[in-house]
């Protein structure tokens, strides 16, 4: 944990280090948090970007046949052993790119057992691997193919089933509100059930179509409401009243072509606090980067780059429940810091296409 926070001469004249790390002028800042991504599949969905760059959209593709649903068979038909194998190269990469800790989202399994699979995987990680992961069970991605024309049966089974079951391998239960997976209704009910058996809520809302899930999300009380590119007035307004974290995923719409973006500006001046992520996922963003993520919430949202650091460090832990822990560098807190090659924090979003980040320290201890 951090035990002092000042200037040099001041730390030098109170503690003798046991270890000296020299960050050369380089900008320091808080061990970055990435509040979004479903980290556990296996194998890409590149033939589904070449059809989005040739016109086609994410719900036509969804539509017939790809999408969420065509990464089912991956999760399947893999044992845990395979999955952390594909898991731990990325979590790899993150902490290569700054990211000490994500938020861990199955979603690709969609049966009880599969999605208790993918948070145990999620579990084996967090042991395995100096990023810490926060685990969401994300059971209610989609409707899976063998309940297609009675979605109820599915929504059933996670209420009854999956939801109690989760409830001690996870934090967050997460729901995608859209008109073509779950409507309002079955999302309240899915993330009512949810909470009544513990676990915290999360929700994909009006990402898509401007279908009222940030009101809802915010009538809930829901820990974050991510996504949220068609978000209306009122649902801000909404979300800020009632204090709902928005997460918003700036690569998303650029990576799927979708030219509506997330209204971040008239959320900061209603008064939300934004988290930044990347929603590492093999359909709607293949990118592990929250560098290039605060450039893009700069250039396409007018955020600032202290407005963009504090979205993908302090805010983004707030969001875990973990703000008191973790997201900034303060006495107490825990020790996550990365030291980059850069003269000031400007560069964060100023620069693109480069990782700046020369060490990553998690917990006090040096680990890239
Ligand atoms: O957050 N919106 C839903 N879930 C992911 C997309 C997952 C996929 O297409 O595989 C998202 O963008």
């Amino acid at each position: 944990r951090f035990v002092a926070v000042g200037a040099v001469p001041e730390l030098t004249s109170r503690f003798r280090g046991r270890e000296v790390l020299d960050a050369g002028g380089g900008l320091a800042v808080p061990g970055l948090v990435d509040s979004h991504t479903p980290p556990v599949f296996l194998g890409t969905r590149e033939g589904e970007f070449e059809q989005r760059i040739g016109g086609r959209s994410y719900v036509e593709i969804a539509a017939a046949g790809g999408g969420i649903r065509s990464s089912l068979e991956g999760v399947r038909g893999s044992t845990e052993h395979l999955l952390l194998a594909a898991l731990l190269p990325r979590l790899d990469r993150f902490l290569q790119l700054g990211t000490t800790t994500i938020e861990a989202k199955t979603g690709y399994g969609l049966t009880v057992a599969d999605e208790l699979k993918g948070l145990d995987v999620i579990a084996a990680a967090n042991q395995a691997h100096a990023v810490e992961l926060v685990a969401t069970c994300l059971g209610a991605h989609d409707v899976p193919p063998e309940f297609n024309g009675r979605p109820d049966d599915w929504i059933e089974i996670v209420c009854e089933e999956l939801w109690p079951a989760a409830a001690t391998k996870a934090a967050f239960a997460d729901v995608f509100t859209e008109s073509h997976v779950f409507g309002l209704d079955a999302s309240r009910r899915l993330m009512e059930s949810a909470r009544e058996h513990g676990l915290g809520i999360r929700m994909h809302v009006d990402q898509l179509t401007s279908l009222g899930g940030a009101e809802l999300a915010a009538e809930l009380g829901a820990s974050s409401a991510d996504h949220l590119e068609h978000v209306s007035e009122h649902g801000i307004a909404a979300l800020a009243d009632r204090g709902v974290q928005p997460v918003l995923c700036p690569l998303v719409p650029l990576f799927l072509g979708e030219a509506q973006e997330a209204p971040a500006r008239r959320m900061i001046d209603a008064g939300c606090a934004p988290a930044l992520s990347t929603d590492f996922n093999p359909g709607s963003c293949y990118c592990m980067s929250l560098f290039e993520v605060m450039s893009w919430a700069a250039l396409r949202y007018r955020m600032s780059a202290a407005e963009a650091l504090t979205g993908t460090t302090l805010n983004a832990a707030c969001t875990l429940g973990l703000g008191h822990e973790l997201g900034s560098v303060e006495v107490g807190k825990r020790a996550d810091l990365v030291l980059t090659d850069l003269p000031n924090h400007s560069h964060l979003t100023y620069e693109l296409g480069r990782n700046p980040v020369q060490k990553v320290i998690k917990g006090g201890a040096v680990v890239r």
